[in-house]
Parts: C-alpha cells; sequence; structure tokens
C-alpha cells in the first residue's frame, strides 16, 4: 500500500517510522516533510492546499491518507478524499471543528454532558471588558479560532484579561480568529493528555501521556508548541484510562454521530485533573506533537491495521497493545522560540546518540532539513529524542544522553522533562 502523511514536525517523523513497521506497506510519501522524513519520499505540498494534495493522490495512486496536525483536516482533506473514495484516517471537516472553533467544541460538550469549565462568548471588547472586571477572579481569554498555540491567555487577574481582550478583539493580533473570544473560569489541577481512536462509534483509549508546553524548566516561559512528554502518565493509569475515555470521549462520538457527522480518527482530550475529577480543557482531532513520538516508541500493534479499522467502523476487530516500557521525548528547540530564531544550524551526532542507545533511543526530527546530505535546523522545534526504558526514570535518562550527545550550535532543551511524573512515586517502582 502506499501511503501519504501530511505535515512536517516530529510526529509525522514518528508515523512514517511506525507505519513503515507494517507489512502491508509498499512505500510511504511525506507532504512537506522533513530531513529525517527525506528517508521516504517528500513531496513539497503544503497541508492547506487540498487541491494540491488530491492531485498528488491522485498521480501517485496513494491507497490510505493520513493527516498529522489539524491543518488539512480543518480544511476539508477527509471530505476530498471521501469523494474519491480514498480512505483518510481523520474526521470529516464538520467534525474537525471540535479543534477547529473552541466554541463548537464548547457546544458539544454540554450537548454531551462532558465536564468543562464553564465559560461566555463575546464578540463585542466593551461587553467582554465589561464581564471581566465584573468577575474579578483569574480568567482564561480564548480566541474561538485556530490559532497556531497563541489564542489562549491564562490572565492573573483583570488587567491581564483587558490587556489579551484588547490585543485579539481590537488590535486583531490573530486576524480572524477572535471574531469570536471565550471568557473562561480557570480551573486548578494538573494536565494530562488521553487520546483515542476512534470508529465513528466506538472509542479505545491510548495509554496516556503529559505533555510541557512552557518554554523552560519549571513550566516557566511562554507557551510553545511542546517541549517533551512521557508516555504513561502517572496521574492517568492505564487501568483508568476506560474509565475517563468514557466520561470524555465516547459522549462525544454520540453526539458527533447523532449530527450525521461520526468521529473517525483520533479524538485527543487536554484534561485538567480537579479536585472534582478530569476536566476538559480541550480538544484535538490528531496526535499530539510531542505525545505522538513516545505513544509510538509503545506501540507493539499494527498501526496501519489500527487506523484502517478505524475508517472501515471495525474497531472491536484489531489489536491495540502498548508496551509496558516508558517513553520520554525530549523536544530540541533553536534558541529565541518560540519567538524568533535562526534556521540552517547544522545538527551533528544524531546517528551516533541511536547507535550508543542499544535500540532504545528514536530521533524524530520535527524542523529539519537536507543540505547536501548534512542535517541543518528548519524550524523552532527541531528534533523529538525519545527514550524507552523499564520506568520512567530509566528513559528519562536514555533520552537525555541522546540530547546530550547530539551537537547543534543555538539551541537548547528542558531538563526537567518527567520530573512531575516522577513525584508520582508508582511511576519509578516505588522509588522517589
Ligand atoms: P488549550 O489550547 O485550550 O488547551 O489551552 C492551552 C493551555 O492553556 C492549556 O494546556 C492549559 O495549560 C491552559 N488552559 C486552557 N484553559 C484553561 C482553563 N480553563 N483553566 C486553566 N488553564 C487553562
Ligand atoms: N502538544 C500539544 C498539541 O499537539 O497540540
Amino acid at each position: 500500500m502506499r501511503i501519504l502523511i501530511i505535515g512536517s514536525g516530529g510526529r509525522e517523523h514518528a508515523l512514517a517510522w511506525k507505519l513503515s513497521q507494517s507489512p502491508a506497506v509498499s512505500q510511504i510519501y511525506v507532504t512537506p516533510g522533513n530531513g529525517g522524513t527525506s528517508a521516504w519520499i517528500n513531496a513539497g505540498i503544503d497541508a492547506a492546499d487540498i487541491d494540491g494534495l488530491m492531485k498528488y493522490i491522485r498521480e501517485k495512486r496513494i491507497d490510505f491518507v493520513v493527516p498529522g496536525g489539524e491543518t488539512s483536516l480543518v480544511h476539508g482533506i477527509a471530505d476530498a478524499c471521501r469523494g474519491v473514495g480514498v480512505p483518510c484516517f481523520g474526521p470529516d471537516s464538520y467534525a474537525a471543528q471540535l479543534e477547529g472553533s473552541k466554541i463548537f467544541a464548547k457546544e458539544v460538550m454540554i450537548e454531551a454532558g462532558v465536564p468543562t469549565a464553564r465559560y461566555q462568548v463575546f464578540t463585542e471588547f466593551s461587553q467582554a471588558a465589561k464581564s471581566v472586571k465584573k468577575a474579578g477572579v483569574p480568567v482564561v481569554i480564548k480566541a474561538d479560532g485556530l490559532a497556531a498555540g497563541k489564542g489562549v491567555v491564562v490572565a492573573a487577574n483583570s488587567a491581564e484579561a483587558v490587556e489579551a481582550l484588547d490585543s485579539m478583539m481590537c488590535k486583531k493580533s490573530l486576524g480572524g480568529a477572535a471574531a469570536r473570544v471565550l471568557v473562561e473560569e480557570t480551573l486548578q489541577g494538573e494536565e494530562v493528555s488521553l487520546l483515542a481512536f476512534c470508529d465513528g462509534e466506538k472509542a479505545v483509549p491510548l495509554s496516556s501521556a503529559q505533555d510541557h508546553k512552557r518554554a523552560f524548566d519549571g513550566d516557566t516561559g511562554p507557551n510553545t508548541g511542546g517541549m517533551g512528554a512521557y508516555s504513561p502518565a502517572p496521574l492517568l493509569p492505564d487501568d483508568k484510562a476506560a474509565e475517563v475515555c468514557e466520561q470524555v470521549i465516547t459522549p462525544v462520538l454520540r453526539v458527533m454521530q447523532k449530527r450525521g457527522h461520526p468521529f473517525k480518527g483520533i479524538l485527543y482530550a487536554g484534561l485538567m485533573y480537579t479536585p472534582n475529577g478530569p476536566m476538559v480543557l480541550e480538544y484535538n482531532v490528531r496526535f499530539g506533537d510531542p505525545e505522538c513520538q513516545p505513544l509510538l516508541m509503545r506501540l507493539e500493534s499494527d498501526l496501519l491495521k489500527i487506523m484502517q479499522a478505524c475508517v472501515a467502523g471495525d474497531l472491536g476487530s484489531v489489536d491495540i497493545t502498548f508496551s509496558p516500557k516508558h517513553a520520554l521525548c525530549v523536544v530540541v528547540a533553536a534558541s529565541g522560540y518560540p519567538g524568533a530564531y535562526s534556521k540552517g544550524n547544522p545538527i551533528y551526532g544524531i546517528a551516533e546518540a541511536e547507535a550508543a542507545s542499544n535500540g532504545n533511543v528514536m530521533v524524530f526530527h520535527a524542523g529539519t532539513r537536507n543540505d547536501n546530505g548534512q542535517t541543518v535546523s528548519n524550524g523552532g522545534r527541531v528534533l523529538g529524542v525519545t527514550g524507552l526504558g523499564a520506568d520512567l526514570a530509566e528513559a528519562q535518562k536514555n533520552a537525555y544522553a541522546a540530547a546530550d550527545a547530539i551537537k547543534m550550535p543555538n539551541s537548547f532543551f528542558r531538563r526537567d522533562i518527567g520530573a512531575k511524573g516522577l513525584n508520582h512515586c508508582w511511576a519509578c517502582s516505588g522509588k522517589k
């Protein structure tokens, strides 16, 4: 089978690596791809260019399409594929609004009875500002539409909230994404991600994962796409995942099915563990990046078979097994990220770091390109160095040994990925 993966991050490299292990796969194409995915065939087409993607799918006689990020899904790649009878692992553009519109997601959550923070919607700055001044407590300001990770401000006080509203609604810092804005109650707790394979009706949870969204150690600095992740997250052990899936994923599948848009693909719930139990902060309609890397390192089953079963509505028929090992991914980023950064920095020692790990480390490329045989940086998040281990401490040790061995000028990574998990003692076999 010929597979097309859409995207260019560490997630897409991990998807290509894992799918290449499926015996039924004969060729993998990745678009636009990166230096790591150039081991297969990279195509230069942008994820938002649905016409260009469909032309490529026809030309290369692609048998199965795997969108990595949300862009192509929100733009309707699954709808276009269905129109020409090519299976696509992901929701149609209507169901992709679960990620594309935070207001749509809230309305579905309320209909489905999923626990989430209280919120109000505003289109006028003056009314929104009046409301946050009256509320007087910490609030979260969210742009309704996609804003490349910049659409959420957790404001400590009403002055910060009004500033965020002014930037989004008056200065239009996010363009049309903030035509409607949510003002949301702030939830307290620890965050964890629960992803589920969905076939329209049935959901099967993956093992849990925890992302690290802030740029610097100790969860400080600006929000990023994710600076590291590990799986499983002790906050949500595997024997609890099915129960939480019933609370936060399955009810959404019922609503989407009732609306005539059964959800197929990955539904990802970003959860806050509050004293009242897990509450949903957001949905994504695809694998998280970098959560995908540790999750796929631990997945023992044939990923293509699972994806095909999701599309066919037959998830009950496939094996979905995760290794009891732990996995941890450290993102190596360009200095300056998530702000301005330089590109074209040479990267040395990737193959050596993998070779020294006895098969316990995979270095997934994110923002890289291949420059006459030399891998150079080409983005903000550059590499996802992912280690496996018998417990979280060992996975952490393996990932950091490799990250330390890789040399790239003008780069940095967080030193504390996994630290929160190690504080939950079961994760390290009783040792603190
Ligand atoms: P989102 O894109 O909705 O997941 O928001 C990005 C980040 O903002 C989340 O990972 C949380 O850290 C934070 N956040 C979002 N909503 C809330 C909330 N209601 N209370 C506290 N933190 C939040
Ligand atoms: N790591 C968070 C995301 O993929 O949205």
